[in-house]
């Protein structure tokens, strides 16, 4: 067969370093991939959102299967442009989308079907949305209705960084703070059928200890001790069955990877978010484990036959630490060479996923925020945390970071 991956990050990387371990893969493409990526496909240069040369390049090269892995092009409907033209493709429809798309339509959803979720209220108009905060009770959290790349999201203290986060949209979700534990839960459906992946948690903040700005993710590790068979259970009956089936309900079958990012407490999981996508970080803790073959998960989605699928897992457990350029998730210079992978690579169990990095003559430099994802199997999460840190030791280039406690001391 011949595959196309859409995207450019550490995901689409551990996506197509994957599929390319399949046998029934005959020849794979990205676009537009980086340098990475280049290693085990064939780059093409087009953007991840620009759906009419993605469909051009599709028919020319007689793709057989395509894979998203960005939310964005999913939301501008790239899935519905490559079904109108009989193209087989992996992810949901721009309808569906709109269950990361828009919070405020997933804030609804959730409450008409009983899902549990954050108490929350809409605003469309600020005024209202100040007084509201005004009298609220704090920490609050104030969220941007569309796409922001995880940095639409204000934790807030008290009153006046709520007025201020408030001021920066026009329409706004305000949640209820929730305690507890992040977990990550992702699965594959099919429309109707679920197939969980491993369990795993992701690392948003910027800085050790939950501390600094929110970010796309700073590191991952999977599986997440939080999730044992009654959670996972949990999850199953009050999160994922009600919502694949609701979503068949509103007419808008659910097909693709669906995230639900969740806030565990009191043994009780509750939904902070669903993403219509794989996670990233967490693609790069999670694939690594995975023993089945990803073009057979695709095939059976497509087929509408996921329940004939048994997934098959390394006992191991895995971990990866995102390397970051000085000033993300802010600004940052790119194009600076990067030392040492070459070293790290060489190590055992461990596999340097690319995320904004690019192919200059022969040398890779710096394109992104997110730099690279470090990953590592080990017996236990703190194992493999520490292989990959290991191996985080050895790359560099000028102004590159990284957090130092992900799954650190996770057993
Ligand atoms: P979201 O994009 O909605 O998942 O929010 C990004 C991050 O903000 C989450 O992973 C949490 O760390 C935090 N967050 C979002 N909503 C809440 C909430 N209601 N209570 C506590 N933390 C939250
Ligand atoms: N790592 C969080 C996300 O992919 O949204």
């Amino acid at each position: 067969m011949n595959l196309l991956v859409i995207g450019s990050g550490g995901r689409e990387h551990a996506l197509v370093w994957k599929l390319a371990a399949s046998p029934r893969v005959k020849k794979l493409y990205c676009a537009p991939g980086n340098a990475g990526i280049a290693r085990q496909a064939e780059c093409a240069d087009i953007a991840a959102a620009d759906i009419s040369k993605l469909l051009t390049f599709a028919k020319e090269k007689q793709i057989d299967l395509t894979i998203v892995g960005p939310e964005a092009p999913l939301a501008a409907g790239l899935v519905d442009a490559f079904k109108k033209e009989h193209l087989n493709i992996f992810g949901p429809t721009k309808e569906a989308a709109k269950l990361e798309a828009s919070k405020i339509y997933t804030k609804e959803f959730c409450g008409r079907y009983q899902i549990p979720q954050a108490g929350y209220k809409t605003f469309t108009n600020p005024k209202e949305a100040k007084a509201y905060v005004e009298t609220h009770d704090y920490p609050l959290v104030v969220k941007a209705d569309g796409l922001a790349q995880g940095k639409g999201v204000a934790i807030c203290q008290k009153k006046e960084e709520a007025l201020a986060a408030i001021q920066k949209y026009d329409k706004i979700v305000i949640e209820d703070f929730l305690k507890g534990e992040e977990a990550s839960f992702i699965a594959v459906v099919d429309g109707n059928h679920i197939l969980p992946l491993a369990s795993s948690k992701d690392h948003k903040r910027l800085l050790d200890g939950e501390r600094g700005p929110n970010t796309g993710g700073m590191g991952a590790f999977s599986p997440s001790p939080l999730i044992n068979r009654e959670m996972y259970e949990k999850i199953m009956e009050t999160i994922m069955i009600p919502a694949v089936r609701a979503m068949v309900t509103e007419g808008f079958p659910f097909v693709g990877f669906l995230y639900a990012g969740l806030m565990i407490a009191k043994g009780e999981p509750r939904l902070l978010e669903f993403n219509v996508r794989l996670g990233d970080p967490e693609a790069q803790a999670i694939l690594p484990r995975l023993r089945t073959d990803l073009v057979e998960i695709f095939q059976k989605a497509l087929d509408g036959r996921l329940n004939e699928v048994e997934l098959s897992w390394e006992t191991d457990a895995a971990c990866c630490v995102v390397m970051a350029s000085q000033g993300y998730p802010g600004t940052y210079e790119k194009g600076l060479p990067i030392q040492g992978l070459n070293e790290a690579e060489s190590l055992p169990d461990t596999i340097v996923f690319h995320a904004g990095t690019r192919l200059q003559g022969e040398r890779v430099v710096t394109e992104g925020g997110r730099v690279l994802g470090v990953s590592a199997l080990g017996k236990n999460v703190a194992e493999a945390s520490q292989k990959a840190y290991t191996a985080a030791e050895k790359i560099s280039w000028k102004g590159s970071f990284y957090r130092k406690d992900i799954g650190r001391g996770v057993r």
